[in-house]
Order: structure tokens, then sequence, then C-alpha cells
């Protein structure tokens, strides 16, 4: 009985109802959520909808670029923000997982918080969170839950003094995937898989460097790339590559290498509190392997998680 079209059309109502003429603000990530509540409020007030989408430089490769694109192709009305250099100016020299995290939920209030102000007259910020969000109190998808758990030096920034308006609030992840499909929402943004809020931050162990980011999303893009053309990325629930700060020695032609190592992480997951090691075809990582070595300088040697959570977890931090 529950249907998408009903769900978007009383929606769409209640919103037009509530907001009016208002004007909202609403942080995009790239992900299913905030793309979904952007299209819905967007439907409902048109251009009084302001999405702000941040470069942190933590994305995958060109990510930024293609989602900008999608974005504005779907007509909302955007603004993407370069903020590369101060999120990775601010993480020079951290090691702890805990600050590096800090650290990335701080600048991207700071950042947040300019271009909100940049919308005269706003009144209410837009929020993907969804029911799943609500209950657990934890927030995989929206930036809300790091804000609040790290900002409390100085008062609050002013977009979180605004009234919120949760679109999604009562639906699960399939729904929520359902309801983009009937707006209309391209599917390499609804089965894209989900992607932490502090990025590729947490997928290098120790500090970031701008040289790191850049082996690792190289590599990173090689794996999601030979995922999709051996017709597993849908299968499996999230993949990505890990950066490992530690050396081993290799053979490249006569020369003895001493370089660092990536780990290739995926998992089967139905909502990413337990999570089981996919059983990747062997010639599958055999090619990733392959091209990862060959390809990306700086890296000699590739291995393959094998861990489950509990009790490991699905990011290496
Ligand atoms: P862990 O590593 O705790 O991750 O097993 C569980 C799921 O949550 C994602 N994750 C995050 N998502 N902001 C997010 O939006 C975050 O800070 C964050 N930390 C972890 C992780 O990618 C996995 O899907």
């Amino acid at each position: 009985d529950w249907t998408s079209a009903a769900f978007i059309d009383t929606t769409i109502a209640e919103l037009k109802e509530t907001l009016g003429n208002d004007k909202v603000v609403l942080g995009l990530s790239g992900g299913v959520d905030s793309s979904v509540a952007a299209v819905l409020l967007h439907q409902a007030i048109g251009t009084n909808l302001h999405c702000i989408f941040v470069d942190n430089g933590l994305l995958r490769k060109d990510e930024y670029e293609q989602v900008l694109e999608q974005y504005k192709h779907m007509g909302l009305n955007i603004k993407g923000i370069d903020a590369k250099d101060r999120f990775l100016s601010q993480l020079a020299g951290l090691k702890d997982p805990e600050l590096k995290r800090k650290a990335i939920g701080r600048v991207f209030i700071e950042v947040f918080d300019d271009a909100a102000h940049e919308v005269t007259g706003v009144n209410w910020l837009g929020q993907g969170t969804i029911y799943p969000d609500v209950i657990e109190s934890i927030s995989v998808n929206g930036p809300s839950a790091t804000i609040k758990s790290h900002h409390n030096v100085g008062g609050l920034p002013d977009f979180m003094k605004l009234k919120v308006v949760e679109p999604l609030k009562t639906l699960f992840k399939d729904e929520v995937r359902r309801v983009g499909k009937a707006l209309g929402i391209d599917d390499v943004i609804l089965g894209r898989h989900p992607f932490p809020g502090p990025g590729l931050a947490i997928r290098i162990l120790g500090d970031v460097t701008a040289e790191k980011v850049e082996i690792l999303q190289h590599a990173d893009s090689i794996y999601i790339n030979e995922l999709k053309a051996a017709g597993l990325y849908d299968k499996v629930w999230q993949a990505g590559a890990i950066f490992l700060p530690v050396q081993s020695v290799g053979v490249m032609g006569d020369e003895r290498t001493y370089e660092n190592v990536i780990c290739l992480r995926a998992v089967e997951s139905v909502d990413g509190m337990t999570a089981d090691w996919c059983h990747l075809p062997y010639p599958v990582l055999a090619k990733i392997s392959n091209e990862i070595i060959n390809k990306v300088k700086g890296i000699n040697r590739v291995v393959y998680d094998i861990s489950s959570k509990p009790p490991a977890t699905i990011e290496w931090e």
C-alpha cells in the first residue's frame, strides 16, 4: 500500500504548505539521501532551495566535478565550493583518527556557514535524514551528527539556528531509493555505495597529505571501475581502497622498490551495523592488483581485507 507516488504527492504538498515562500539551504553530499531530499524540496519550492556542495578534497577521483555537473543537469539551484586547501591545511600533521574527524567537522561547519550566509533571508536548513538516522541518532549521511558533537566552542554556527526540514525522516533506505527512482534521479546517484562524510581522510591511516590522497584516488578508481566492469559493483554493499602508511620491499625490473601498500575492502551489509567481507572472485582481484601495482606510482603491494564487522569495522580510519 505504500507507494512512492503517493509519498511524493503528499510530501510535496506538505512542503509547500510548511515552507510557503521561505528559503531553504541544503548541503549536498553526492549521496542518495541528500540528493533525493534536494529533488523533493526543489519540486516543492523551486529556486528557493539553495544547495551547497563542498569539495573537501577527500572525495573520490573526479567525483566533485561529475556530481556537480549532474546536479546542475537536474536543474538544482546549486553552488559548488572548492575548499580543498582549507581542509588539507587543517589536516596537516594530524594522525589520530578522532582529531582528523574533528578537524574535518570544524572546517565543514566554517565553510558551510560562510556559504549559508550568502543566501540572504534564509529560514530553513534542509537535511536528508532518514528513519534509521533518527532512531540510531547517528547520521551516516548528513553532517549534522558530527556537527553537533564537534561544535562546542564559541556557540552554534548561524546555520544551525535555522529551522530544520527533513522530508525523508520517515523512510528506510530502500524506500528512499524507490522515491528517487520515481522522481527520475539517475541510477548513478541512486546506486552509489555509501561513502563516509570525512571521505578518504579515514581511508588513509595516519596523517593525510595531498600526495597520499592522489595515490589513493588513483588506486580506488581502478578498483571501483574494475568492479563495475565485472558487473560486481551493484552486488557489493560498499567497496573502497585504503592507503596504508607502511612500506615493504618489492622488485620492479632489476630495481628494488620500497613503497606503500593499498588494501582493498568490499563488504556485504544491510545497514552498515554488521558486515561480512565479500568473496570477490580471484580473477577479478588479480586484475585489480596488477593494474594498481603497474599504474599507481608509490604502490608495490595490494592486500585484501578478510575481516567482518564485528569485531572489525568497515572503515579503517
Ligand atoms: P564503520 O567503519 O563504523 O562504518 O563500520 C559503518 C558505515 O558508516 C559509514 N561511516 C560514515 N558515514 N559519516 C558518514 O556519513 C561518517 O563520519 C562515517 N563514518 C563511517 C561507513 O562508510 C560505513 O558505511
